[in-house]
Parts: structure tokens; sequence; C-alpha cells
């Protein structure tokens, strides 16, 4: 650890972070084909090798890895033995578990299994929803939101338009609303929920009668990557809409309250018509290995572990969001695994400094004003993370 990071190389990396260091070849090949906020992580990961005199792709030792909203409580054990009984089924192509995760999903969401796409991560569903909808028209949205979607659809010629979000960095459904409705030739809306980076959520009925308003008009694509950290009362079960037969996209993930980041699972529910639109776009069902096909599988059914991980992530949030008031801070209140504050200090510097300390966490500018986005992992890794908040602000 003391070999990785030290006092020296974290004001170096910090006027490095500042600098904006060109990307070597190595991370232009990788940043071609991966989304930009996982590029933007293999970055920091390669600067920090590149300052140490690291081999390239090293992983830096932290304390606390809080800038990508993983699970910090790994797989279920389910999930674990699932996957080393997939292990020799690794000579057969899938064929059954795809149908059996979709019963399971289908009776849980209420949707049929035709209207369920298995996709490798969601990330896979939006890369190819920028890709299908850029081209049919401008996509609208409310900034700030996860940018993975729209970024692809710029960098594909296509137009993304927002609307400003409201005084709490909430997503504003009325302004949405209004001009998904009075901008003739759009192609879709894009809604986050719980939103990436705010954590702020749209309530369950608001979001209903949105969707209702607008689907018929506009089909309107909602990420729901961390819907599983809300009680299940709270949960918006939009399938009903797709029943209902409204142009509704929801897009999910194994990546968070499952820990399947690096397992790779998701799968996306709409109509069947749309998602023969969008299936040309993805790297089809097939990019999912029966292995993780059958984890998640296990994983799906294990409401114990699922229960374990939102209960340990709320109880780490209200730690950490008690500590950040108490040091006279204002985190946003959050419905998912980070939480997102207003820093007094210069992003690349905050970054540098608590990568100085072991701890990843990431930064950005909204309205010029500097934020840090915390990931929340175990209460240990959150104790790290509040210790060096401490020492970096003072
Ligand atoms: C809002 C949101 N959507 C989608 C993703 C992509 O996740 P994955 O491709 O691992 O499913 C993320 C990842 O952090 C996210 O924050």
């Amino acid at each position: 650890m003391s070999h990785i990071i030290n006092r020296r190389n974290w004001l170096r990396l910090a006027g490095l972070l500042s600098a904006g260091l060109g990307l070597s070849r190595w991370q232009e090949a990788k940043a071609a084909f991966i989304p930009d906020s996982v590029a933007a992580e293999q970055r920091l990961f390669q600067e920090f090798a590149q300052l140490n005199n690291l081999p390239p792709d090293t992983i830096p030792a932290l304390k606390a890895r809080l800038f990508a909203n993983e699970n910090p409580y790994g797989i279920a054990a389910s999930a674990k033995e699932a996957l080393n009984k997939a292990s020799v089924l690794g000579n057969r192509y899938a064929w059954m578990e795809f149908a059996q995760l979709k019963t399971l999903i289908g009776k849980e969401e209420g949707v049929a299994a035709k209207n369920i796409l298995i996709t490798p991560g969601s990330s896979d569903v939006l890369m190819a929803g920028a890709a299908y909808y850029s081209q049919k028209g401008p996509i609208l949205t409310c900034r700030p939101t996860y940018d993975d979607l729209l970024e692809r659809a710029t960098g594909m010629k296509g137009q993304v338009l927002t609307v400003p979000a409201t005084a709490g960095l909430g997503y504003d459904l009325a302004a949405l609303k209004a001009k998904a409705l009075s901008t003739p030739g759009l192609s879709m809306v894009y809604i986050v929920n719980p939103n990436n980076p705010t954590g702020t959520l749209v309530p369950a009925a608001e979001l209903t009668q949105f969707c209702r308003d607008v689907a018929p008009t506009v089909p309107v694509f909602i990420d729901e990557a961390y819907i599983d950290f809300l009680e299940p009362a709270e949960r918006p079960m939009l399938g009903k809409l797709i029943t209902e037969g409204l142009d509704v996209i929801l897009a999910r993930t194994f990546s968070k309250i499952h820990g399947f980041a690096g397992l790779r699972l998701g799968y996306v529910m709409a109509q069947p018509k749309t998602l023969q639109q969008i299936k040309p776009f993805t790297n089809g069902e097939f990019a999912v290995s029966i292995t993780t096909l059958m984890a998640g599988i296990a994983s799906y059914q294990d409401q114990a572990w699922q229960t374990y991980c939102r209960t340990e992530n709320a109880k780490a949030r209200d730690y950490t969001m008690k500590a950040l008031k108490g040091l006279g801070y204002e985190p946003i209140p959050s419905a998912a695994n980070f939480i997102l504050f207003p820093i007094k200090m210069k992003t690349k510097a905050f970054e540098g400094q608590m990568y100085g300390h072991g701890v990843g966490i990431q930064t950005r500018e909204i309205d010029k004003q500097p934020y840090c986005r915390v990931s929340i992992g175990t209460q240990a890794e959150m104790e790290t993370f509040v210790d060096a908040f401490k020492k970096v602000v003072g």
C-alpha cells in the first residue's frame, strides 16, 4: 500500500489529473469500446500505475474503493454455488436458462417473456438504445444524469435535448413532460430513477403518471439500475404499463444489488416490437455466459441476500449522511448506493488527495460547483472515507 500511495505521489497525481493526461494507446483502444464512465475509472487506474512505475493494467491498492457504485459485499453464497455448478457446463450453449430467468423476472414484474431481453449488463442496452434512438430523432433528458447513453448518442451525431433539474437536482418531470409533448420529432425521453450521480428519486405515482401522459406520444426509456435499493413497496413497478401497451422501456442490471458488475448481467423490459428494434444494436443474449446466467438465476431468487445488501447499504448510507452533515456539508438525500454532495475544493485536487489516503471517489462540477460522489461501501470503508475526508478538508 505505502509503495503505491504516498504524499509525493498524490501531489503528482493531483497535478496530472488537473493537467488532463493524454490517453495512452491502450486507453484509446479500450475507450473506443466501453462506456465513458468505465473508461474514466480505467484512466484513473492507469494514471496511478504510471505514477508508481507499476505494470500497465495494475489496479491500485485502495483501502476503500468508492468510485464505481459497486456492491461491497460480493456475490451471494447461492450465486457462488451456482457458478461452481455451472463451470462444468462451459462447453454447452446456454439455452433453457434464458427462459428460466425470464420466467422468474416476468412473474416478479408482471410482464411476459416476450417483453424481456437478457443482456450482459445494462450498458449493452444503453448503448443499443443510443444507437437506435439517436438515428431517429433527438433524445430528451434532464441533466445531471447518467451520461453513457447520451454521450454515445451524441458520438453518433445524434442530438440530446435537456431540461434543467429541479432546485434539489432532481428530475423535473413537469418540464420534461411539457417539452416532450411540444417538441416534434423526439425519438425518446431518457430518465434514470433513482438518478446517478444525484441519488434522487422520482416517486412511483408521479413517474407512472408521466409515462401514461408521455409514452403514447414519445417512448419513455427508464434506466432503473438502482431500483433494488428501494424497499419493495416504494418501487414504481412499471411493468404494468408495458402490459397495458405503452412504449416504456425499462433497463435493469444485476451489477448493483446482486454484485454482478464483473460477471455482467442485465435485462430490458419493453414492447416486443421495441425489443426487436433495439436488439440488432445489442450484443445479443448469447453474449451472456452460462456461468453468469446460472449465478444470476440463483441470486435473483435469493431474497435474503438482496434484503441484506439493501439493509446494510441503508445503514452505511445513513452513517455517511450524518457524518457529512456533522462536518457542515449538505449531501443530497439518496435512494441509491452512493451520495452526492458539494465540496469546497477543486475537483481534481480533492480526488487526488482522497486517493492519497487510499480512498477512491468521483468528482464532477455541476453548474460550476464542485461535487463529490461517494459510493456506499461497507461500514468500515465508510469510516475510512470519513477519516480521510476530515484530513483532506482540514
Ligand atoms: C444509471 C446507470 N445505468 C447503467 C449502468 C451500467 O451498469 P452495468 O452495465 O454494469 O449494468 C450504471 C453503472 O454504474 C449506472 O449507474
